[in-house]
């Protein structure tokens, strides 16, 4: 059924019903977590939540989980000790709390959730949000809900329709998903069975909410999936298109300056996607290319599909499109099997790269998945020490990376308020935070910035002439509690 209310079709179970009700939404793990709770929190606002940031005020908390690696899912359970004391307080004053968790850990655990803790109310995997209203309803006469179906395309067409208003401001820098779901299987990795199977969103739908955004005042959007660069979506001309030629269609958008997309494969970064990146001004000279591991025989063992040595022509053929792009990776140290050799082949394939940011983790047994019940696990104090060495290789070439900025004159988007007063934080083209000195108005603005400080977590950029040509429209930058 919908519900016709300024001119756009709404989707509804019934007439809101929960006016004056406060909904909480705490997010964790990747972006695109924080793309579905965004689209959560509209959804309820249809039906009349409005979003508060503080557990303690919530009608409704929902907890929006990870559970690629062990500690990321056990903190959803220290989180619900936290929020059952919060659920008894608010009883003694006569309020009830529904609690529901959403996510990978909902995905993967189900109606085990809340066996093992049963404050909670409801448990939705990712596939499910659109139906989050009728969910909460059976919820809320005291039934156990679990509801973890794949339906991914219904999910999208819901949830991509205009919220009745905007539940908050757009951000300068948005999110936007374009793919979910991942046939790769990488043996370490749970997120195939988590996020389900590679699906990808019509190109027209996605032109549509870029459109709608860039009208909200968004300068940048992020195209996120977890394979992202495997995007292949039905284009308006009924052919399948690749993400480069997505990205093309996106560039025309007016408003929309800037372009980037996470996370990538080495496997699927095709000759149009390269050259995508020598083409198009509004990419960004930032690609986030995850490796895991610079021995071939590990990379075999993690089925990463492809050897170190196709990974460096790679990388060649990118740096030849685009000269100056940043890469970025993710590293995995102690899979099964690794040894001091295969380590060393990892530390020897990042001094070749040589990246300008990364991230690295001790491998997690995930139940599950193959990795965790292979032979040769290894020792956690091995782990610990090459994670150690590994970051303060990656933490070097980083520094490296921001020195041999210094002096330059790049645009910079200001986002939000600084760390000091006077100060606004924006995004270098590499993705790099840099500290301005500008007024708040700015906000939402690209200024041409020459770097004159390198500090250890951002730069620090000044102004100089160059005024951006179109001014901000969205200075409220609210922004819906989460942990990233
Ligand atoms: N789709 C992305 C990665 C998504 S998960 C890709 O293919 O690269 C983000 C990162 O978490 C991975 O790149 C990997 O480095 C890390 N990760 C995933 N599973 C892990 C595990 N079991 N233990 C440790 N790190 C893991
Ligand atoms: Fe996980 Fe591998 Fe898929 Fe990335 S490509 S999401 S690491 S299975
Ligand atoms: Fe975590 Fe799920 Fe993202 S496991 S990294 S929240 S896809």
């Amino acid at each position: 059924m919908t519900r016709r209310q300024d001119n756009i079709d709404v989707p509804t179970t019934a007439e809101p019903t929960a006016f004056g009700k406060k909904v909480f939404v705490r997010t964790y793990g990747c972006q695109m977590n924080v793309y579905d709770s965004d689209r959560m929190t509209e959804v309820l606002a249809r039906e009349g939540y409005e979003a508060t940031d503080t557990p303690e005020d919530a009608d409704l908390v929902l907890l929006n989980t990870c559970h690629i690696r062990e500690k990321a899912a056990e903190k959803v359970y220290s989180e619900l000790g936290r929020l059952r004391k919060i659920k008894d307080e608010r009883a003694r004053d006569g309020k009830s709390t529904m609690i529901g968790v959403a996510g990978c850990v909902a995905q993967a655990e189900g109606a085990e959730i809340s066996r093992r803790a049963p404050v909670v109310d409801l448990v939705v995997g990712p596939q499910s949000y659109h139906q989050l209203p009728g969910l909460l309803n059976r919820a809320k006469s005291g039934e156990k809900v679990v509801e973890t179906e794949f339906d991914i395309d219904a999910k999208f067409e819901d949830l991509s329709r205009a919220a009745v208003k905007p539940v908050r401001q757009r951000p300068p820098s948005a999110f936007l998903t374009v793919q979910e779901g991942c046939d790769k299987f990488c043996t370490f990795c749970v997120v195939p069975y988590t996020r389900g199977a590679e699906v990808s969103r019509p190109v027209s739908q996605i032109v549509e909410e870029a459109r709608r955004m860039a009208a909200e005042g968004v300068r940048e959007v992020t195209l996120l999936g977890q394979n992202v660069n495997a995007y292949h979506g039905e284009g308006p001309d009924g052919k399948t298109w690749g993400l480069g030629r997505l990205l093309r269609e996106l560039a025309e958008i007016s408003g929309l300056d800037r372009l980037r997309y996470t996370t990538s494969h080495p496997r699927d970064m095709d000759e149009d996607l390269i050259e995508a990146h020598r083409d198009l001004k509004s990419l960004m000279p930032y690609l986030h290319l995850p490796v895991q591991s610079g021995s071939d025989k590990i990379l075999k063992a993690m089925n990463r599909k492809h050897t170190r040595d196709e990974y460096f022509k790679l990388i060649d053929r990118i740096r030849d499109a685009a000269p100056g792009l940043a890469l970025s990776g993710d590293f995995i140290v102690g899979f099964p099997g690794e040894t001091d050799a295969d380590f060393e082949d990892t530390m020897d394939l990042i001094r070749r790269v040589e990246y300008g940011s990364a991230f690295s983790f001790k491998y997690s047994q995930r139940p599950g998945t193959p990795g965790a019940t292979m032979a040769n696990q290894v020792p956690e104090d091995i782990k610990s020490a090459r994670l150690l060495e590994l970051q303060a290789l990656l933490t070097e070439q980083q520094r490296a990376f921001n020195a041999s900025r210094l002096g330059m004159v790049c645009d910079v988007l200001l986002e939000k308020k600084g760390r000091q007063p006077g100060q606004l934080t924006g995004k270098s083209p590499w993705l790099q935070a840099v500290q301005v000195d500008a007024p708040e108005d700015l906000i939402g603005t690209i200024q041409a910035v020459e770097i004159i400080e390198i500090g250890s977590n951002s730069l620090f950029g000044a102004r100089i002439g160059r005024q951006d040509e179109h001014l901000s429209t969205a200075p409220d930058l609210k922004e819906v509690a989460f942990d990233a």
